[in-house]
């Protein structure tokens, strides 16, 4: 059951999310957007979702209690998709502040006092170099009140850290707003991904664990770089690193 007034009533936008999709049940919102004919900058949102995808081929679960969303975003050149990636987690994290802080797990898992509220997933088809569609979708935990054994010591929901009465309607609506004024000030040079890191990452200036190539390496958390990219600190040699997506597996401790 999605509220549609409560969310047009918050939704602050020109474009994004104006129109919506509200399914009970559906394999993917991110398939249903890749694989439909949809305008630009619809959102597809759905009570259930059964065959979830999360990053790394990971798979997201979903109980029902959840708000999974995704959008179709405008086409753009491959070399901002991360940067997009990031903004998008920005927004999430918004989102989700309106009731309890949520802050970043580089490159965009959200996390409420370091446990995991949300994950993201950026996808996109291409032509040549141009992505010919862009999808960005995330699962939020909202409602749930407990968690699988296996996961309970690192996922949180936003219920649980909340007094009051939360709406997802509430929170993609700020997500939303959020989102289209960020991308906007991104493509027009008015929004630099790496001076927001401060206020969004929840790791800045602190020891995490990565994994690269099989080893584990302790390093402090030092900032990103336009890109997207992590800059790091070896915790030994003190030499600077920066890790991009494709060359670890990342595991934080802190
Ligand atoms: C992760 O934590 O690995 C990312 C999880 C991303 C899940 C969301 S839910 C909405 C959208 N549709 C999908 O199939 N996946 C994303």
């Amino acid at each position: 059951m999605f509220d549609k007034d409560l969310y047009f009533k918050h939704l602050n936008t020109v474009s994004f999310g104006k129109n919506i999709y509200i399914y009970d049940e559906v394999t993917s919102t991110n398939d249903i957007l890749l694989n439909g004919d949809f305008p630009k900058n619809s959102v597809v949102v759905t009570s259930l979702q059964t065959k979830g995808r999360g990053r790394s081929g990971r798979v997201w679960i979903d109980e029902g209690k959840s708000l999974i969303f995704s959008i179709l975003l405008s086409e753009l050149s491959t070399n901002v998709l991360m940067p997009l990636n990031i903004i998008a987690g920005y927004s999430v994290c918004d989102g989700i502040s309106l009731y309890a802080p949520a802050k970043l797990k580089w490159p965009n898992d959200c996390v409420i006092n370091n446990k995991k509220v949300s994950g993201m997933l950026l996808e996109a088809s291409f032509t040549g170099n141009n992505s010919s569609k862009i999808v960005f979708g995330a699962g939020i935990n909202v409602y749930n009140e407990v968690f699988p054994d296996d996961i309970a010591h690192k996922a949180t929901s936003v219920y649980l850290n909340t007094g009051s009465k939360v709406y997802k309607e509430i929170i993609l609506a700020k997500i939303l707003s959020s989102m289209e004024k960020m991308i906007n000030d991104y493509v027009d040079n008015k929004l630099y991904i790496e001076n927001l890191w401060q206020t969004y990452s929840a790791h800045l200036n602190k020891e995490i664990s990565i994994h690269i190539n099989g080893s584990k390496t302790n390093v402090i958390e030092r900032g990103i770089l336009p890109t997207g990219e992590l800059i790091v600190e070896d915790i030994n040699t003190n030499n600077i690193k920066n890790i991009n997506l494709g060359e670890i597996g990342y595991d934080f401790n802190s």
